[in-house]
């Protein structure tokens, strides 16, 4: 697969961003006759994603996980707290104009659940629901679907976190409020977000909130989201209109033992049946992987297993790059391992689109044929600063069209996608990593907030107008 798009003929169309006074040439655009385009099925959904916890400023919600260990000294690498994000919040309409200029379809975001139950379980905060229902109108006002996930990653403090029982709940109860309130415009819904990321990164390495490092803490927080997933799923649906799509998004990675040392395959197995099977296994009704039950047995009540295999109506895939796993003596016997040193990288994930393939059929073949979407995938660079209004960002440009083709290529060989969204819509908060990682299709200066597309906003506007990879 290609990852070069700089080598192509200009075409000089141009596009004008009149919201924002200004003007901004769309990227090169290969010749390619339009027949040889590898064009995705009709209908096809392209979006963009974010999330809450990653744009939106503290001010109007109540206090969360995320901000406890945001102001936790030493947490984040650049020392930053996410106090106040992009400000999407105030400045959406400014985002969604730049979005909707390039012709995006859906736009994932989260909603934030200590802005609709700051203080604790019950009546929501009419303000909180209020600006969702403000930004969903704003959304279809200028034809961007919205696409909201209930849950990506902050809990209110009140609600604790994902050792207790009682969490999954609450989960529900919220998400009934806000499916409820938005039901009646919005057509498709995720639940959670990378519940697998949560356990592994919050609860067992210790680098996301809530900042523990404890096995038993692992399978407890697997169990309760995958139970509060499933109480949600069946939550929405009372609260739904007939015919509303609700999904769930996982973290799916292809993991492969690291280098070529025996112990590591061992390792990776393990590794795989974490990350992976021990949230899929259990949605598509098979049950959690025997080798994981003596950890969850003391999780598991009667009647749960029933629950959480209630069936999403499509399955929601984050994918950036394939784990590679070391065997180590740490409480799993595992820790991640490097990739092979001759992968591309970027600023964060090393680039494997070929993994993506691999994720797709996957989940086709061994979970049902289950509708898919790419929820997630994206890149992560050290862009040049804006320059005459635009962001020269030519390498993502290439990235992407490697991981746009592995999509159209798993499209083919059968698997079910219906769509992708690409992560992220403007530079934000990345979690740990501060404000070091820019992900986005639209730079944000962090200091004046100023909003500048790059050239592969431009791109992706070019994939979109023809539905393919150009
Ligand atoms: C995913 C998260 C998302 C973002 C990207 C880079 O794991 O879901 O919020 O941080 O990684």
């Amino acid at each position: 697969m290609s990852l070069n798009t700089s080598n192509t003929p200009l075409c000089n169309r141009r596009i004008m961003l009149q919201a924002l006074g200004l003007t901004v040439a769309l990227p090169s655009m290969p010749a390619f006759a339009d027949k040889n385009l590898a064009r995705f099925s009709d209908g096809f959904v392209w979006g963009v994603a974010a999330s809450a916890p990653q744009t939106e400023s503290r001010a109007g919600r109540g206090r969360s996980n995320w901000d406890t260990f945001a102001d936790t000294a030493g947490a984040i690498e650049d020392g930053s707290t996410n106090s106040l994000c992009t400000e999407f919040d105030q400045r959406y309409p400014d985002d969604l104009a730049l979005l909707a200029d390039a012709g995006i379809k859906a736009f994932r975001f989260s909603i934030s659940w200590p802005r609709i139950q700051p203080d604790g379980p019950g009546t929501p905060n009419v303000a909180g629901l209020a600006f969702y229902d403000r930004l969903v109108d704003a959304m279809l006002e200028r034809g961007i679907a919205p696409w909201p996930t209930i849950f990506h990653w902050d809990v209110p403090v009140w609600a604790g976190d994902f050792r207790n029982r009682e969490i999954a709940q609450h989960l529900a109860d919220y998400a009934a409020i806000v499916a409820g309130k938005l039901g009646d415009r919005v057509h498709n819904w995720i639940v959670l977000n990378e519940p697998n990321s949560v356990a592994l990164q919050g609860y067992g390495t210790g680098v996301h909130a809530p900042g523990l490092r404890s096995a038993k803490a692992v399978f407890a927080a697997i169990h309760h989201q995958n139970l509060g997933q499933g109480l949600a799923l069946q939550a929405m649906r009372a609260a739904l209109p007939a015919g509303r799509r609700i999904g769930t998004t996982i973290n799916v990675a292809p993991v492969r033992p690291e280098g070529d040392r025996v112990e590591n395959e061992a390792a990776a197995r393990l590794l795989d049946t974490m990350w992976n099977k021990a949230f899929l296994d259990p949605l598509y009704g098979k049950g959690y992987p025997s080798s994981l039950t003596p950890m969850l047995s003391s999780f598991v009540q009667g009647g749960d297993l029933a629950v959480i295999a209630t069936k999403p109506d499509f399955l929601g895939v984050n994918y950036y790059t394939r784990i590679y796993a070391r065997a180590a003596g740490t409480a799993f016997g595992v820790t991640r391992g490097e990739p092979p040193a001759n992968l591309p990288r970027t600023a964060y994930f090393h680039v494997e689109p070929d993994g993506l393939i691999e994720v797709l059929m996957r989940l086709h073949d061994d979970y049902d044929a289950p509708d898919l979407f790419v929820t997630e995938t994206g890149f992560a660079l050290d862009d040049p600063p804006p320059l005459d209004g635009v962001v020269e960002d030519r390498e993502r440009i290439g990235y992407l069209a490697s991981y746009l083709s592995a999509a159209h290529a798993a499209q083919k060989q059968g698997a079910r996608l219906k769509g992708l969204f690409y992560w992220s819509a403007t530079d934000n908060w990345e979690w740990g990593k501060g404000f070091t990682k820019k992900f986005g299709l639209i730079h944000v200066d962090m200091i004046s907030q100023k909003r500048t597309p790059k050239r592969s906003l431009a791109y992706y506007a070019n994939c979109i107008r023809h539905n393919a990879v150009t």
